[in-house]
């Protein structure tokens, strides 16, 4: 059977567990890169999100871009994996769980959530779009990128983060935050959910609170929730080693 997949992405390893990466705004699939390295004895499919690395730009509505991921997974022919979403990938990956839930073994919201945008944070993204439009990929992701990392970031990774943002395009970040401020709550796909859910958070994170990610672990039947001590919003970068412990111990726990 022939399926038409309008994403880019990559695999990794051959193990018989199945592990999907989804990477975060301003991001593609390379942000997995050192995770990836620790990851040793699954396979691995990095997908690249609409607008981001070498997919396409479509339209701003995470639930169509999660029927797209949906298409690789049905060229690949896997039917069963777990799903891990770096923050916008783990809205992805939400809207994901909501349309296909059969599907995962477990999910893992990585520095994300299942709220939705307060009214102060879509208009701070319009604006974004705006400034965007007007200045540019680089000007933007030199102020946003720096303030994801902890205060004592190593400077290469956070260069090179930053090299990789400026690579992206307007088009892509512009959908993309549209595709954000529109997404619905979803905390009911966390209080319905019929696999195990793992929560990472960053306790230098200043984009999602320690207190709202607690509110997020209570929702799940199971939830086992790990804070990185030493990550903002950028624990595969900043921690790889410690991230990878904690998702293998959270995949053993499960077999
Ligand atoms: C991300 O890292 O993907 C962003 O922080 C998501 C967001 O802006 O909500």
């Amino acid at each position: 059977m022939h399926f038409c997949v309008m994403l880019h992405w990559k695999i990794k390893g051959s193990g018989k567990e199945v592990l999907v990466l989804l990477h975060g705004f301003c991001e593609d699939h390379r942000v997995w890169y050192s995770l990836s390295d620790e990851l040793q004895g699954f396979t691995l499919v990095q997908i690249d999100l609409p607008g981001f690395g070498e997919s396409p730009v479509m339209e701003a509505d995470l639930s169509i871009w999660a029927k797209e991921v949906d298409a690789v997974f049905k060229a690949e022919g896997i039917e069963q994996f777990h799903l891990i979403g770096h923050s916008m990938g783990g809205y992805v990956a939400l809207a994901y769980a909501e349309a296909f839930p059969n599907q995962l073994k477990s999910l893992c919201l990585f520095h994300s959530t299942a709220y939705a945008d307060t009214a102060e944070k879509v208009e701070a993204r319009k604006k974004q779009v705006d400034f965007i439009q007007r200045n540019g990929v680089s000007p933007y992701v030199q102020q946003l990128i720096p303030g994801l990392f902890a205060s004592d970031a190593n400077r290469t990774l956070l260069e090179q983060q930053l090299a990789q943002a400026k690579e992206q395009s307007v088009v892509g970040l512009c959908a993309a935050l549209e595709a954000m401020w529109a997404r619905p709550d979803r905390t009911a796909v966390l209080l319905e959910a019929i696999y195990p859910v793992l929560l990472i958070s960053g306790s230098e994170d200043t984009i999602l609170s320690l207190e709202a990610q607690s509110e997020l672990a209570a929702m799940p039947k199971q939830c086992s929730w790990t804070v990185l001590k030493h990550s903002g919003h950028m624990g595969m970068l900043e921690e790889p080693k410690l991230a990878a412990q904690v998702i293998k111990e959270f995949l053993a726990r499960l077999a």
